[in-house]
């Protein structure tokens, strides 16, 4: 009996030893693998310059092997940008009372480019952004929008270049075709990913906002003023918006038929969700934005259309789109804080 227990006592005693010796090896071997994993210099360099403002170009060429700095071009040895800019304030305060003079938008952004192009000096700018904007007749407008987006993109650390696309004439207004047009001649000047489409008259009013491309298409004027800081239906996609040029293709870019006033947005909405996309969106907090009060634009009239063109987008879109968009440049400007493309879209 003495002799049995012990028998049973030993072989126990020899299975938890394996036991705790396999744990040990398991242990060891996925230390081993999860340690190989990490790129260490390299996320240590990420850090540094997410706590330093950018600026750890220094820290990344000392750990580099390759050549020294001098016989590179400057970009090629920047690191990428932080995927969140350590620039950023946060809320902002937004108003509209007092009238901005371009020389004062030109003396406090003294970094952007002929034709509103910057990039930041110290880190490669994660996309390429082209801001959009349809516009006839609102210069008091944009002069506000160029006032406090400026230094909000800047802060965002994008590579970005600002279209306004100047429908000529007075026939009646078509945001979409505008913002085809703005597609189409933003990608002659630059290898642009990214393309923000933005009204004239909305203003963030917090920078943490980025305007940029996501995995998904973005609508990014959420909680807008006009409509109590909210959305006024699930699928509303006006105001401003965000889409890489594979999602933009996707859906052969906007439709050119709609004339006046409402539908092209929610015309867009239905293309997305047709291709099987989904709207990716800030917080109501982080979307928060401002509208620029105005009467209603004249030859910008609510388009009777709408609804019927709406219900119709699948079997239109293929067609209808930036395959089939025509259009006639009239003049293109480089001027110091945007680049103004006046265009003739032609009629209904
Ligand atoms: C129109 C949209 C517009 C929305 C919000 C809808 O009825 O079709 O174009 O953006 O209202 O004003």
């Amino acid at each position: 009996m003495a002799a049995d227990s012990s028998v049973n006592f030993n072989l126990l005693h020899r299975t938890c030893k394996l036991v705790v010796l396999l744990c040990f090896l398991h242990i060891t071997v996925t230390v081993f693998f999860y340690v190989r994993s990490l790129d260490i210099p390299f996320a240590f360099v990420q850090n540094q310059q997410s706590h330093n403002n950018g600026t750890g170009t220094e820290l990344k060429r000392t750990l580099d092997a390759g050549p020294s700095p001098t016989f590179q071009p400057k970009t090629e040895s920047l690191d990428k940008c932080p995927e969140t800019s350590p620039l950023l304030v946060g809320p902002m305060r937004v108003e509209f009372n007092n009238p901005v003079s371009l020389e004062l938008i030109k003396k406090e952004n003294q970094h952007i480019e002929p034709g509103g192009r910057y990039k930041p000096k110290d880190c490669k700018a994660l996309q390429k952004v082209a801001i959009i904007i349809p516009f006839r007749k609102r210069d008091e407008h944009l002069k506000y929008w160029l006032y406090y987006l400026h230094p909000i993109l800047q802060r965002q650390q994008l590579d970005y270049g600002v279209y306004v696309i100047n429908q000529d004439g007075d026939e009646i207004f078509n945001r979409a075709k505008l913002l085809n047009v703005g597609y189409a001649e933003a990608l002659k000047d630059y290898d642009y990913e990214c393309f923000v489409f933005s009204d004239v008259d909305l203003i963030p009013m917090d920078d943490r906002n980025t305007y940029k491309c996501f995995s998904q298409p973005r609508h990014l004027s959420v909680s807008m003023d006009k409509f109590g800081f909210r959305l006024p239906y699930n699928q509303y996609f006006g105001g401003v918006s965000s889409m890489s040029k594979e999602q933009f293709l996707t859906i052969n870019g906007f439709p050119n038929n709609y004339w006046g006033w409402g539908g092209e947005d929610d015309d867009i909405y239905n293309r997305l969700a047709s291709k099987g996309m989904s709207i990716s969106r800030p917080s109501n907090e982080v979307g928060k934005c401002r509208m620029i009060r105005h009467v209603r634009d004249k030859q910008n009239e609510p388009n009777p259309q709408r609804f019927d063109r709406i219900a119709h987008t699948r079997e239109t879109m293929n067609k209808d789109g930036i395959k089939s968009l025509s259009y006639k440049l009239v003049s293109k400007q480089t001027l110091d804080l945007f680049t103004k493309i006046t265009v003739d879209i032609g009629k209904p």
